[in-house]
């Protein structure tokens, strides 16, 4: 393809985005197809001459929208926010134009110099310590990975650079809350660990946050046993029912034993931005390593997860490699993110960052947040004002836990209406909820937080969700 004719495909393909963004409220929310539908729907074999670009878009408007679920959607209330502003777009569309190949700083300094200034803007506004230092990869479940190999390496005395965790006298042990999100036990295993030194610490029971007194019963017990607590992974925001974690505490439990302390902010990061909810965040300054992604709730197209860190040199020592290829006559002076994470090669991923703020400003972000807090609190209000109905869990940030309860049922049958009720609702296409297990019961989770839903969308849900769940389709 020649520049002139991307220009002619460009223009048609950016008019079909607008197009397809304008009309998603008009789409059901849930994706409309089965289990190989799609596959089924498409060639067997790569075509061997050039097809018109208007044969694929129509491919794209009649077999790959259907499916998708419309994470953009007003009335997606599902799973987490996943926003995409349009800013941001654009700006991952000029990080595919510029092709820049993220090796080395040499390979494209302004790569590593713009993510070096996003991540510092970011630092900024969200309040944290000038002493972090922030690097962007793809999700949060890598971030918590590279986090968990920074915090055995320092358990470990660097042990990778001889003989490895299998050297270690004392098994080395990392705690986390029993709500944290599936990233963490998989970073646990996968960095070496072991699932018989992941303790799940017991969490408050009105609440849902981690315990501190349970979180340093378990680090006692673990040393009297021989072993040494390496690793706490605090969560910020539990996928669940986004639950925070007494980090403070945590902080100083672990300082105690020399444990690193990673924070998984990777939804409520975001809310950070809010001068007036950082109580939430209070004593974060104290941890090692932060995770948050603002392809989340900040508004930034996926994938945008931010890392931040406060000894990089650490971090450095865990993941540097310099082949002789790589080397240059900047390297004394210039920040090498190949060497704060796992991949070589990066994305320039900063531009979707440095779009998206540039081209909506900080404050329509703040706005939005607001926005979303106050629908959860009028939502959380209006449900728990309802006979029948229960909010189960408090609402610190844009997730609203509830359930209803219909008089006389209870257990399994409690389970049966719930998912059938919530089931019904996601096929129907006319929103769309997480139903979710919360102290071994079945609830729905409604995370409010797309970039288009307004208060008169989360009301329409209340209607929705009442005629679901108290008029049951048969
Ligand atoms: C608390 C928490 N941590 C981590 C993740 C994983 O995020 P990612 O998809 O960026 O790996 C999620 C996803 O929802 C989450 O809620």
């Amino acid at each position: 393809m020649t520049p002139e004719e991307f220009r002619a495909a460009g223009h048609a393909l950016i008019d079909w985005v607008a197009d397809h963004r304008e009309r998603i409220p008009s789409l059901p929310v849930a994706a409309q197809v089965g289990p190989g539908q799609i596959r089924e729907a498409l060639p067997r074999s790569a075509p061997e001459t050039p097809e018109e670009l208007a044969a694929v878009l129509r491919d794209l408007e009649e077999i790959i929208v259907p499916g998708i679920t419309q994470t953009q959607h007003p009335a997606f209330f599902g799973w987490f926010p996943s926003n995409a502003s349009l800013s941001s777009l654009l700006g991952d569309i000029a990080s595919g134009g510029l092709a820049a190949l993220g090796i080395t700083w040499l390979s494209a300094p302004a790569l590593t110099e713009v993510e070096q200034v996003v991540t510092e803007w970011l630092r900024e506004l969200t309040g944290l310590d000038p002493a972090w230092r922030g690097a962007i990869q793809d999700t949060a479940s890598t971030g918590t990975l590279v986090a968990m190999l920074a915090a055995r390496e320092r358990a470990s005395d660097l042990s990778e650079h001889a003989g490895g965790l299998q050297s270690v006298e004392r098994p080395l042990v990392v705690y986390s809350s029993e709500h944290a999100h599936s990233s963490v036990p998989k970073a646990v295993l996968l960095a070496g660990f072991g699932r018989d030194n992941l303790r799940y610490v017991e969490v408050d029971p009105v609440t849902y946050a981690m315990k501190a007194d349970a979180l340093e019963a378990a680090m006692a017990g673990d040393i009297a046993a021989g072993r040494r607590p390496a690793a706490v992974i605090a969560a910020l925001g539990t996928t669940g029912t986004t639950a925070f974690d007494p980090v403070a505490q945590i902080v100083e439990i672990a300082a105690r034993h020399g444990a690193w302390v990673h924070v998984d902010a990777a939804m409520a990061g975001s809310a950070m931005i809010l001068p007036e909810m950082r109580h939430l965040f209070a004593g974060i300054d104290g941890a090692d390593s932060i995770v948050w992604n603002p392809h989340k709730w900040l508004g930034t197209i996926l994938d945008c997860s931010l890392l931040y860190v406060r000894d990089v040199d650490h971090l450095v020592a865990c993941m540097s490699s310099t082949p002789s290829y790589l080397r240059s006559g900047a390297d004394d002076d210039v920040v090498q993110y190949k060497d704060w994470g796992i991949p070589l090669g990066r994305r320039f991923r900063a531009l979707k960052l440095w779009f998206h703020l540039r081209l909506e400003g900080v404050e329509a972000s703040r706005v939005r947040l607001r926005r979303d807090l106050a629908n959860a609190q009028w939502l959380a209000e209006v449900v728990a004002a309802q006979r029948d109905w229960r909010v189960l869990a408090p609402v610190d940030l844009q997730t609203v836990c509830l359930r209803h309860e219909p008089a006389g049922l209870t257990g399994e049958a409690l389970d049966r209406h719930t998912l059938a009720w919530a089931d019904a609702l996601n096929a129907s296409g006319r929103a769309f909820v997480s139903p979710s297990i919360l102290d071994g019961r079945w609830m729905v989770r409604v995370s409010i937080g797309a970039e288009a839903t307004e208060r008169a969308d989360v009301e329409v849900l209340w209607d929705l969700l009442r005629e679901y769940a108290e008029s049951p389709r048969a």
